[in-house]
């Protein structure tokens, strides 16, 4: 449905709809208000079972521990806010987690009188089996929670986490996997990756509508594991608890099972995830070698999925005020969409790879950039 004329290589912020999908959740929205009770009670009932089971398949997530939401916020924050912290608890995190889950952990770090610390993982990655050490050495008594990238927003990395959540597993520390640019990106089966929560979120790179979000829980922690909205269903079980979060509109996550299928019978899903991949890596080797700038990660790709990350050539950073405005710029001057990143004082472009996306409008990006600098 996007617009065509713009260049659009910012898929990973709010992915982008398919017309099939907005028309299938469009027809949903009619019947709801043609029979309001009926959709908001009976249908919504009756098609949980089958959202669950095919988004669990898709994910490898066993159902019992789906909760849906929103959005990944959401979900980070139904895990935050069921934990019951004593001061003097740790949390971690990197310093490449996304703003808005920095924020709600430094909310709650002052709520409840713990520390945050937020770890470095310093640029460039040289090495996929190094990249985790820092956080692992920093593991502790107190450690309560490590909350963890799968995909880096600000750096577009692929974090390999089975060594850092097996350590935390062997230690009794608590994790939660932020997911939410990995569904629909790379391949999951998040039921045995080992963390305790992965929240995740089906609007950017499954191509769900707006409103699809999910929050996985292990077995162990169903009974303590509460959504943000507290409703009928408290104490009668997660499934109750996050099936009924009062009046929205759940057409959203209805739409889960026709968009997996729609990608699966039209191009299969492991197609589109590697030819996103191979668009990405070349993206990225293509960009940092005309850019003459020092890839963050290994130019083989080991650490990409269908997003690169690169710095900004020298001399582009100082003409602009914020980066908001050097967005601007990009957006109405070059009629290209693609976000710009920070991470301490550095500036990042961040592409990402999407069927839709050609060779020519990486080129067209380099040579806006090129002009600017
Ligand atoms: C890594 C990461 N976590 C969490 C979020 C929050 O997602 P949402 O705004 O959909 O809740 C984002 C959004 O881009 C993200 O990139």
């Amino acid at each position: 449905m996007l617009s065509g004329d713009l260049v659009y290589l910012n898929h990973g912020s709010f992915g982008a709809r398919l017309k099939a999908v907005h028309e299938h959740q469009e027809g949903l929205r009619e019947a709801l208000e043609a029979s309001p009770v009926m959709g908001m009670d009976e249908d919504m009932v009756d098609h949980m079972p089958r959202i669950k089971s095919s988004l669990g398949s898709f994910l490898g997530m066993d159902h019992d521990g789906i909760g849906l939401v929103q959005n990944a916020s959401e979900a980070v924050c139904s895990v935050l806010r069921s934990i019951k912290f004593e001061p003097g608890d740790e949390i971690i995190c990197t310093r490449h987690a996304y703003n808005a889950v920095l924020q709600l952990l430094r909310y709650i770090s002052s709520r409840h009188d713990i520390t945050l610390h937020v770890v470095d993982i310093t640029l460039p990655v040289s090495s996929r089996e190094e990249v985790m050490t820092p956080v692992i050495s920093r593991l502790g008594e107190r450690t309560r929670l490590v909350v963890v990238d799968q995909v880096t927003s600000p750096t577009a990395l692929v974090l390999p986490l089975s060594s850092l959540l097996a350590e935390c597993r062997s230690r009794g520390i608590d994790t939660l996997v932020d997911g939410a640019h990995a569904p629909g990106m790379i391949e999951l089966d998040i039921s045995s990756l080992g963390a305790t929560w992965y929240a995740g979120n089906l609007h950017k790179w499954v191509c769900a509508p707006i409103g699809a979000g999910f929050l996985w829980t292990d077995p162990s922690r169903l009974d303590q594991t509460h959504p943000v909205i507290i409703s009928h269903g408290y104490e009668e079980g997660y499934a109750q608890e996050f099936d009924w979060q009062g009046t929205r509109d759940m057409t959203a996550w209805r739409t889960i099972p026709f968009v997996i299928d729609w990608v699966e019978d039209a191009w299969g899903w492991d197609t589109l995830r590697s030819h996103n991949s191979a668009l990405a890596r070349w993206a990225h080797e293509m960009m940092t070698d005309a850019l003459a700038v020092e890839p963050l990660s290994p130019l083989d790709g080991c650490m990409l999925g269908s997003m690169a990350a690169m710095p900004l050539p020298p001399g582009i950073q100082e003409r602009f005020e914020d980066l908001q405005s050097m967005q601007k710029c990009l957006r109405h001057e070059h009629r290209i969409e693609v976000p710009i990143m920070e991470l301490g004082d550095r500036w990042f472009v961040r592409v990402s790879a999407q069927a839709y996306n050609r060779p020519g409008d990486y080129e067209s990006l380099v040579h806006a950039l090129q002009q600017m600098a």
